[in-house]
């Protein structure tokens, strides 16, 4: 929980002052639990010929790619007004505006700007321009149900648009006006993209809260972003298990309003029914989406809007325990989202695309809602997940919608690969073009069981990084005939990338090396701010090192120049390719009556890439037992979601300290990942240890 009220936010400890401070002594310093292979060059796999016999791909060879890059390096201004000039603006950006910017805290405040001054309307250029180019009877959205049974929908663009419409002037009528943000809280059903559409098309925001986040933390953002309209759900089935959104929505909407937030209206969409799922309704506050949406006219003006004003905020993990709403805009979110999709996925007129990812992240964003649909693309919406009912789901869906790329990430390809190859084998994936992943590393064994059992040896694997504050891919390896892919690596910047590495110093590593991972530049998709908070951001990103944009991963730079992430430089845990950080489980830990102090570490998981490791200390009273560790762990989840479910509780008489009371994780670390096998010896410097006996405790208590 990170609302206002609630004191001990982001403190390890009920006792002590807080762990803004206990924090210090690490953050921003460790280097990552990095579980990559070594790399042998003998490992890299060209581009496979077959992927571009008989396919117009974009980029013909790696020259093409190196003169485009140098390109976008040389003039970033002239490079992305060209391709921003190929979108609709109802009034063209000046030239000399198109790229605008201060990346200097010692020069100033943080500013980015993007084609200011331009009017544009990222829903018109999305949906609009589709249908006015012919493409109206085109689907959109090959929406895939949760179950086998479920009913499939094919929803052609011109659908989408009057969809969109209709929900645009249902937003009208709750009273949203341009600026005002509002929530989003529902499944992956088609009409979550349509929701994020109309909010665009009328100027508004849109937040969208993962479908799976408790009502403590969809509460947090609803009061933080102070939405008066939340869009929601009954219910809806995820693999066996029920989500009942609207019950989940009115606790939040109750806990906001104890804050002194109130929610006004609520826009529920019925997916399961009374049957399936009942619904407490509160006449003029909650609206059936059939009864306020089906009968608004289908013609909604789109609102221009400065290239500049706010597109969306989405929420994620710090290093402390509140989570952050990283702003995007308008024109350079658009201009970048629908580049990198059509370059990194190869995207051509008649191709189905497929990713995995749920709108509530920024995956979902870029390459579900806007890349494709500003591409004219078909795609396939999934609402289920990888394993259900079996673990050939996923091919199944390639194989039924004779689908080119698939987007997921590697611990989803991990879970498939353990399940075994017979999945796979049964399955006709010969439409198959391209691999893509993203969330986390990948790891090299995970990588050759994708290119070789799933792909045949025929795709490319595009290793997407990025993060929900650069807005779209990064670094990758574009699908380019004759390039080197490198299991496990990033690879290459994409067009007006500039990737710097840097020591602890601060220094750029020139060729070889590693370090932390900065961007020199601004790219169209920077993120401009957080929420209500411009000086937060600065702090976060922009502060430590000066001149640059901080990622708070760690990297590695080989001699061909190609980029290896090693993993969060910072107290945040990238678990099943989503970011947690440590200080929010922890803050929910401490809520507990029985705890007295928690500290989180991640360790390595063999699917979830990482897990969470939870170090305890009880109140006096309380006695140590399984049947405690289970409702810790159920308080977690209920605190934060089910995607903060801790893997371990270590119940610890102490957590080693400095004598100035700072816990030092980078032990707890090492403990966590190699138990009583420690070294230790190799625990680092100790010397600033309160009591050293601490230590050993903890490793004789250990799990393993
Ligand atoms: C990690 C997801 C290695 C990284 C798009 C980053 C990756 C964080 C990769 C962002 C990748 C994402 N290789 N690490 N291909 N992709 N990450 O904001 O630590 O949910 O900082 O955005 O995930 O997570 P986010």
């Amino acid at each position: 929980s990170f609302l206002g009220n609630r004191v001990n936010v982001g403190c390890a400890g009920k006792m002590q002052k807080g762990n803004e401070d206990s924090r210090d002594e690490d953050v921003l310093y460790h280097l990552p639990y990095a579980n990559l292979e070594r790399h042998h060059d003998s490992d890299n796999v060209v581009v496979p010929e077959v992927f571009h016999e008989g396919r117009a791909t974009h980029l013909k060879s790696l020259d093409e790619y190196k003169k485009l890059y140098e390109e976008s390096i040389a003039d970033p201004a002239g490079f992305w007004s060209n391709i921003a000039r190929s979108f609709y603006w109802k009034e063209d950006f000046p030239s000399a505006t198109a790229c605008t910017y201060n990346f200097d805290l010692n020069v100033g405040p943080i500013a980015i700007n993007w084609f200011k001054g331009g009017k544009t309307n990222i829903c018109y250029n999305a949906v609009d321009r589709q249908v006015e180019n012919g493409l109206g009877s085109k689907v959109a959205f090959h929406y895939e149900g949760n179950d086998l049974e479920d009913e499939h929908r094919d929803i052609t663009y011109e659908e989408v648009k009057d969809e969109v419409c209709r929900v645009a002037n249902s937003l009208k009528e709750m009273g949203v006006k341009k600026g005002d943000c509002v929530c989003l809280y529902m499944p992956m059903v088609p009409e979550l993209p349509i929701a994020m559409l109309a909010c665009a098309r009328i100027g508004a925001v849109h937040s969208v809260v993962f479908g799976g986040f408790s009502a403590e933390a969809l509460a947090g953002r609803i009061f933080d972003a102070k939405n008066n309209v939340v869009i929601t759900c009954d219910g809806v089935m995820r693999g066996k298990k029920l989500i009942e959104l609207k019950k989940v929505a009115d606790e939040a909407a109750k806990l906001s309003q104890a804050r002194g937030h109130n929610v006004g209206h609520k826009l529920v969409l019925q997916r399961l029914g009374p049957e399936k799922c009942k619904v407490d309704f509160v006449e003029g506050v909650d609206h059936w989406w059939n009864e306020m949406v089906k009968p608004q006219s289908t013609v909604c003006e789109p609102e221009w809007v400065d290239a500049e004003d706010p597109l969306f905020i989405l929420y994620t993990s710090g290093s402390t325990g509140q989570p952050k709403g990283i702003l995007h805009t308008t024109g350079g979110y658009m201009v970048y989202s629908a580049t990198t999709f059509k370059y990194a996925f190869d995207y051509q007129p008649e191709d189905v695309f497929f990713c995995t990812a749920d709108c509530g992240w920024i995956t979902g964003h870029s390459y579900v809602t806007y890349g494709p649909l500003l591409n004219g693309a078909s795609q396939v919406v999934f609402e289920g997940v990888p394993n259900c009912p079996r673990p050939d789901r996923l091919w199944r869906i390639v194989e039924k919608y004779r689908v080119q790329q698939v987007y997921t990430a590697p611990t989803a390809i991990r879970a498939l690969m353990v399940a075994g190859d017979k999945y796979v084998k049964g399955t006709d994936r010969s439409s198959l073009k391209i691999l893509g992943t993203v969330g986390e590393p990948i790891n090299p064994e995970a990588w050759n069981w994708y290119f070789k059992v799933v792909g045949d040896e025929r795709c490319p694997v595009v290793d997407t990084w990025w993060q929900t504050e650069t807005g779209g891919h990064m670094i990758l390896p574009l699908p380019i005939p004759g390039l080197h892919m490198k299991p496990g690596a990033a690879s290459l910047p994409f067009f007006g990338v500039v990737p710097v590495i840097l020591d602890e110093d601060g220094n750029e590593v020139d060729g070889e090396g590693q370090g932390f991972l900065m961007v020199k530049k601004p790219w169209p998709s920077t993120l401009r701010s957080i929420s209500g908070d411009h000086e937060r951001m600065q702090d976060i990103y922009f502060s430590r090192f000066k001149g640059y944009y901080m990622s708070g991963d760690g990297c590695r730079r080989d001699k061909d120049g190609y980029y290896w992430l090693t993993g969060r430089v910072d107290d945040v845990l990238n678990v099943s390719g989503h970011r947690i950080g440590t200080a929010e489980v922890e803050s929910a830990l401490v809520l507990h009556p029985a705890v007295g102090e928690a500290a989180v570490v991640g360790i390595g998981h063999d699917i979830k890439g990482e897990g969470i490791y939870a170090y305890v200390t009880l109140m006096n009273k309380f006695q140590p037992d399984d049947d405690l560790k289970k409702e810790l762990i159920q308080y977690v989840r209920k605190e934060i979601g089910p995607i903060a479910t801790p893997d371990v509780i270590h119940f610890a008489a102490a957590v080693p300290k400095t004598r100035s009371g700072k816990i030092m994780r980078r032990i707890l670390r090492k403990i966590a990942n190699e138990g009583s096998k420690v070294d230790k010896d190799g625990l680092g410097d100790v010397s600033t240890l309160a009591d050293p006996s601490v230590v050993e405790a903890l490793i004789e208590t250990h799990a393993n």
